[in-house]
């Protein structure tokens, strides 16, 4: 008798984008007339074209593999050796952060590695994540087996929600002395969904309070690009760091790859777990032999495509296409407010956060902005139970669009 994964059967509703884009469906299967006015701000995906620089470098690459003198086959697992120094010098030395070229572990997105991770670690450890929160971190946690069942009014039994709410500027501190200490704790910053940036002084208590505890961080960076502030923009520039976080990166926003899939964590030679004996074990061996065992790695063409990113072109295309989604944020944001929300975020992120207006919840209002307005977004609650009475923005999006989502809002809300 074949055996299922029993934890599978605890997640509590489908995930959030299917459900978005089912509802959106339903809507225009019975409103046809309308269904060319959708705008989608719902998930956030690029709409722009790839790099130049990139696309270069994967049709170069494609035409190697057309040729018998210069084939490739199986790369190496953990991502080509030119490719992981590109990233470890563009990404970390030349900003004065120690990542060794073996620190980079290339895969195919950082949504898939957030959770692949936990292989490593086994079942057992206590999850801390922030609420509202990226689904993906709860969801791979509850079916790797980390949680009990899913709670009524949302979350799961054994999971330490840290509620993010406007009294502390949806920025998660580190739990009370008295609390039991998490093991597991994911921050993302730019966040994911408030777009609010963790500032240096809060990063820096967390990886005290992970080093205090013997937990491990788990960074998600995918939307660094967006930080052009002061804070801090991975987690390795705070002191310490190496000895208590992995973290993770993404070329989907940077270089709009969200199609072509290519990511990377970085995993520390200093970073230890533990046996439940209580010895200190080394994981970057660990991962290592994860991935040289579980996958042949990225393609060699977005491999390629991901190294371009690195060149002077490569930079100035991603800061040019990472400019454009900002202003539309900053369209978003300024339009919103515009129109009487209450918005967080969008300044370095390509999120924008708001207050539902009063008699609305989350979806109630997703519901309302589709069917008068014609505008998706994602509803607060979808991330967690403080996420309810909020709903975010995606600026993934032509500026046409934006503009067009700006005059629609006012339009609604002015009524
Ligand atoms: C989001 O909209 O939150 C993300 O882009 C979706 C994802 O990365 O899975």
């Amino acid at each position: 008798m074949a055996l299922v994964n029993e934890h599978y059967l605890k997640l509590a509703a489908g995930y959030l984008f299917p459900e978005i884009a089912r509802r959106v469906a339903e809507f225009t299967a019975s409103h046809p007339e309308h269904a060319r006015e959708v705008i989608r701000c719902g998930i956030g995906d690029v709409t722009e074209p790839l790099p130049p620089s990139a696309v270069r470098a994967m049709q170069q690459a494609t035409a190697e593999l057309a040729d018998r003198a210069t084939f490739k086959g199986y790369g190496p697992g953990t991502g080509y050796e030119s490719v992981r120094a590109a990233i470890a010098e563009g990404d970390f030395r030349s900003r004065g952060i120690a990542v060794a070229d073996d620190e980079i572990f290339l895969s195919d997105g950082s949504k898939g590695d957030c959770g692949n991770i936990l292989e490593i670690l086994g079942t057992g450890n206590r999850i801390a994540v922030s609420d509202p929160v990226y689904p993906a971190y709860v969801d791979a946690n509850v079916m790797f087996g980390n949680t009990g069942a899913a709670l009524a009014g949302g979350g799961y039994e054994g999971i330490l929600y840290l509620p993010a709410t406007e009294a502390n500027g949806f920025l998660v501190d580190v739990p009370d002395a008295s609390a039991a200490a998490p093991d597991i704790i994911y921050l993302c910053s730019p966040n994911n969904p408030t777009g609010t940036v963790m500032d240096r002084t809060r990063a820096t208590r967390w990886v005290e309070y992970a080093r205090a505890h013997r937990s491990i961080i788990f960074w998600d960076a995918a939307y660094e690009a967006y930080n052009r502030g002061d804070a801090p923009k991975s987690i390795f520039e705070i002191a310490g760091a190496r000895e208590c976080a992995v973290e993770f990166r993404s070329f989907s926003k940077s270089g709009g790859f969200t199609g072509v899939r290519c990511g990377y964590t970085v995993v520390p030679k200093e970073l230890k777990a533990y046996t439940r004996a209580g010895d200190a074990v080394a994981l970057h061996p660990l991962w290592t032999r994860r991935w040289n065992t579980r996958s042949n790695g990225v393609s060699y063409a977005v491999q390629r495509g991901a190294e371009a990113l690195y060149t002077v072109d490569g930079r100035r295309e991603v800061a040019a296409l990472v400019d454009h989604y900002m202003e539309n944020a900053r369209i978003l944001r300024e339009g919103c407010a515009a129109a009487g929300l209450r918005t967080w975020g969008g300044e370095h992120a390509p999120y924008v956060w708001c207050r539902v207006p009063d008699g609305l919840d989350s979806w109630g209002f997703f519901d309302h902005l589709l069917r008068q307005a014609r505008v998706v977004t994602t509803p607060g609650a979808g991330f967690g139970r403080c996420g309810e009475g909020y709903f975010r923005i995606s600026a993934f999006n032509s500026r046409a669009n934006v503009e067009e989502v700006v005059r629609r809002m006012r339009a609604l809300l002015a009524r």
